[in-house]
């Protein structure tokens, strides 16, 4: 189970939603693979979840790209160049296998929300007071 920490939030609240929704996802995951009984059966709802993470996590990329060109974020490339590698990392990573074990899942799981949480408490918070100055909410 991860836990939402004061110090994740950046005072943007559309923003802080998204960071939210993507941790509420991970935490379906967590408790399906923490399910003692997690076996082939549960190979289906593991995907889907999965791909749910990977698909919101694109969505809230692209909800942070498009606030970067409406006010001209100077930072806007190096931003960008992060997402792309994660997004590339989601999208070649090997799915099919990884739903056959709960090691794997977990440990998936486990990088996915670590990335996404190192990523919000550096590269993020570099937007943070840029984009509160424009009014963003
Ligand atoms: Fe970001």
């Amino acid at each position: 189970m991860f836990v939402w920490k004061k110090e994740f939030e950046l005072g943007i609240p559309s923003i802080d939603e998204q960071h939210k929704e993507l941790l509420r996802i991970g935490n379906k995951i967590s408790e399906l693979v923490n399910d003692v009984a997690y076996d082939e059966n549960n190979k289906d709802e593991a995907y889907g979840i999965i791909n749910e993470l990977k698909e919101y996590t694109k969505y809230h990329f692209r909800t942070e790209e498009d606030l970067f060109l409406k006010y001209k974020y100077t930072g806007i490339v190096e931003h960008i160049k992060e997402h792309r590698s994660f997004v590339d990392f989601l999208d070649k990573f090997d799915y099919e296998n990884t739903v056959n074990s709960r090691d794997l899942l977990l440990e998936l799981l486990n990088k996915v929300v670590e990335w996404v949480f190192h990523h919000i408490i550096t590269t993020d918070f570099l937007y943070k007071d840029f984009l509160i100055k424009m009014g963003q909410k």
